[in-house]
This record gives C-alpha cells, structure tokens and sequence, in this order.
C-alpha cells in the first residue's frame, strides 16, 4: 500500500472509533470514507455495533450494502448524528472543495442533516487557498447548461463539462445532472463565490463547503492528525 493510501485509510479508520450504538451516520462518497464504511461493517459483524446509514451516492449505497451496513433514508431519520465524508481540498478555516467524485449535492444535504461532520482525507489535500491548483464541481441542471456556462465564465470561471472516463458523453450525476469543473484560480472568498454562484438559476449545488466541517482528520506520512474548526 502506498502512504497516500495508508494514510487515507488511518485517517479513516480514526473516524470510525467516533461512531456509537444507536448512531445514525451519514455516509460519504469516496475513496477515503470507503475505508470508514468497510470498518464500520467490521464492527457490526464483530462488535455488534447498532447503527443505521444514510448513503450520500450509489457507489456508497452499494458499498454499505456489501459491508453489512444497514441503511435508512432521511424520510425515516431527518436529523443524523454524524456524518463521515471525504474532501478534495480543506483550507486552515476547514472550509472545502468537494465533489470531484460527483456526489457533491447528496453529500451537501447528509452533511446538513448532521448534527457533526468529520472530514478524512490525506495530507495532500490540505491548502492555504481554496482553488490554488483544483477545479471546483458545480452541479448543472442539463437544460441550463449553456445558461450556466456563460454566467459562470462572466463571474471570471472557465467552466468545462465533466466526461465520462470511456468518453461516451457528459458525466451524469446520480440526480441525472451534469457537472461542470470550474478554474477560478485562487478563490480569494469562497463564501462570496459560493452566494454569487447559488443565485445563477440551472445551478443545483457547488463543491463548496463553507464552515460546515466540524473537525478533520488527516492522514500523514506517520498518523492522524486532527483539526478542529474554531468557533
Ligand atoms: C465526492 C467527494 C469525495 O469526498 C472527494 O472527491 C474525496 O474523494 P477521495 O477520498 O477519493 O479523495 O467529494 O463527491
């Protein structure tokens, strides 16, 4: 296993601990939390842990299933007790850019269900400028796509369409939208860019996360370190 992966899957599993009988957690999307859920199907089957999820993407939905971990909807449970999820980059307020795996609208809801939201990712993801040398997901209503793009390129973004990894086609999101990745540099204020960006219509969701990460646990070349947001 390479240190990115190890540290990844420490981080992971530091996270794991914090879940209790009778939680209910939410469920990120990714390769990091995909580590949190396997371990928490490890302690279901031998710790007999009681908790029920709530899964932020198909992919996850589909890997708690396989785990043993049993799930819920927000129907039945519409306040969780933590949510566990991953982050593409996380700067020293805990603000972040996620959604380059495309759940970021399902992750979005589940983190604001919860009563807590941990972050696990490694080191590498760790930023002092939102944006520096990362493409931020913006969720797009496919009618509203051309609309979209250019409003987008008028706030200063160069908007491009996500592919499919084959190349057959735009990525469609498990909302049957589209994703468009935008370079907008250095994001001076994200929460700025965040109110500019939710007032364009045909926009479902951004990749924006601003001061809802609780604490984040961070994976490095030697073990986890965690950061906690200031109040
Ligand atoms: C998916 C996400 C993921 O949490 C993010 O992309 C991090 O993934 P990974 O742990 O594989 O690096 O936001 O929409």
């Amino acid at each position: 296993m390479s240190w990115r992966e190890d540290a990844k899957r420490r981080a992971a599993l530091e996270a794991a601990k914090k879940v209790k009988d009778g939680y209910i957690i939410g469920l990120g999307s990714g390769s990091t939390v995909a580590y949190a859920i396997r371990e928490l199907g490890r302690r279901i089957r031998e710790e007999n842990l009681k908790i029920l999820g709530v899964p932020s993407s198909y992919k996850t939905f589909l890997l708690a299933v396989k785990c043993g971990v049993p799930l819920t909807t927000l129907n039945e449970h519409p306040l969780l007790s933590l949510d566990i999820d991953g982050a593409d980059q996380i700067d020293d307020d805990l603000n972040l850019i996620k959604g380059m795996g495309g759940a970021l609208t399902r992750e979005k809801i589940v983190a604001a269900a919860s009563e807590k939201l941990i972050i696990v990712a490694d080191e590498t993801k760790l930023t002092s400028s939102l944006g520096r040398g990362q493409l931020l997901p913006v969720e797009v209503l496919p009618f509203a796509l051309p609309l979209v793009a250019d409003k987008i390129r008028r706030i200063g973004g160069k908007p491009r369409l996500r592919e499919r990894k084959d190349g057959s086609g735009p990525y469609v999101t498990d909302n049957g939208n589209f994703i468009l990745d935008v370079d907008f540099g250095v994001i001076e204020d994200p929460m700025d860019l965040e109110s500019r960006l939710k007032r364009i219509p045909g926009i479902i969701e951004t990749g924006l996360f601003i001061g809802v990460a609780d604490e984040v646990f961070i994976g490095t070349q030697s073990g986890v370190k965690i950061l906690k947001r200031k109040m």
